[in-house]
């Protein structure tokens, strides 16, 4: 039949993440400024007829098999359960995740799940108050660990934490994190901090390495690589803890790229496919959309998009410039 997402340098995206909205209810340091951002208006946001049609057209034309809804934080959008519902009408049903900051995740947990979601990933960097609230300048700590329980209790397994780590802030509360989660039976992911805040803030030595996170542990565990082979296109590379079951990963886009690996597309909130988190240009599925292209149009702009596919993210060279939006407003 058709072809699916296919770039230049022989990668396929299967993996679409859909971002819902660009707006949050926190404010963490290394993602945007205390005031916020020039939010996207109601009439550039796709509607959830238009979500569903785009994510119906991947699925359906361009054989996507893996649906993530992100934000901004998705669980502000008001029509989040019904939009689940109709992703997993579809045939082949794809598979269902949320990437959310866990606050009203306690309210919506059990609904998400009957509506079809089969798994979340909660960010939380430290489970200090204090840090907490210095991290993400809001005092929502308790919200976010009802979420992940009631996350755990529904079904939405195995639930994922990712955890950026700053220097001199949370950093060393590492082991902490982890000792909680392992408690818990939540899969904890450290993330390495990527240029892609409002504020072009970052820089590479505030920035905690891969191999510094795995120095701020190895005073409390034992880690052992889980053998590479059965990475696939996971972003994380997983280490055993203590002889295991359960394992640690960590995501290091920065100093160990998995770029040459990637099966991930994104679709933006106001309908803009992103072959790249650090694309330089998005191709505009929404005014297609919305002057009456059909399905087999659409999912021809959306492979012709995957061709400007460049082999890396770029961070290490040294002419690498910032994308223009941020992550909130791309979907991390
Ligand atoms: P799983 O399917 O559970 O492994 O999800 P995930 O880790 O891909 O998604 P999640 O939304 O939890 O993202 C965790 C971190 O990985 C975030 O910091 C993302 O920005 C980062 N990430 C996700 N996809 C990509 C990618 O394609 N490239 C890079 N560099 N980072 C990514
Ligand atoms: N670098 C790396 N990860 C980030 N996140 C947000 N901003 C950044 C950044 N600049 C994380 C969030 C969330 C995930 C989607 O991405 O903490 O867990
Ligand atoms: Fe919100 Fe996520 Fe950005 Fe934090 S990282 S402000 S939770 S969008």
């Amino acid at each position: 039949t058709q072809t699916g997402l296919a770039d230049r340098y022989g990668r396929v995206a299967t993996d679409l993440r859909v971002s819902l909205t660009d707006r949050c209810n926190l404010r963490c340091t290394y993602c945007m400024p205390e005031e916020g951002l020039d939010w996207l208006g109601k009439p550039e946001l796709l509607t959830d007829d238009e979500v569903i049609r785009l994510v119906s057209v991947a699925v359906t034309h361009l054989g996507v098999n893996e649906i993530r809804f992100t934000g901004g934080e998705p669980l502000l959008r008001r029509g989040l359960v019904g939009i689940v519902a109709r992703t997993a009408e579809l045939a082949p049903r794809p598979e269902i995740s949320l990437t959310t900051n866990g606050i009203g995740l306690a309210r919506q947990a059990q609904a998400l799940k009957d509506a079809g979601l089969d798994r979340v990933n909660v960010s939380l960097d430290t489970i200090e108050p204090g840090t907490f609230q210095e991290l993400t300048r809001r005092d929502r700590l308790k919200d976010v660990l009802a979420g992940l329980e009631a996350a755990h209790e529904a079904g939405l397994t195995p639930v994922k934490v990712n955890a950026v780590l700053m220097r001199g802030v949370n950093d060393e509360q590492a082991p902490e994190l982890l000792e909680f989660c392992l408690d818990r039976g939540y899969e904890l992911r450290f993330i390495e901090q990527m240029p892609l805040d409002a504020q072009h803030g970052w820089s590479r030595a505030t920035m905690i390495t891969a191999d510094e996170i795995l120095e701020l542990l190895s005073g409390r565990f034992a880690l052992t690589p889980v053998d590479a082979s059965t990475r696939g296109s996971a972003p994380a590379e997983s280490f055993v803890v203590d002889g295991g079951p359960q394992t640690v990963g960590i995501i290091a886009s920065v100093t160990r790229p998995f770029c040459g690996d990637c099966d991930r597309v994104r679709l933006t909130a106001d309908g803009q496919v992103r072959d790249c988190l650090f694309a330089r240009a998005e191709s505009d599925l929404r005014t297609a959309l919305r002057s009456g292209a059909d399905d087999d149009e659409l999912a021809d702009r959306w492979r012709s998009a995957m061709r400007n596919k460049l082999p890396g993210h770029g961070i290490n060279d040294p002419s690498f410039l910032q994308p223009a939006r941020p992550m909130s407003a791309i979907g991390g």
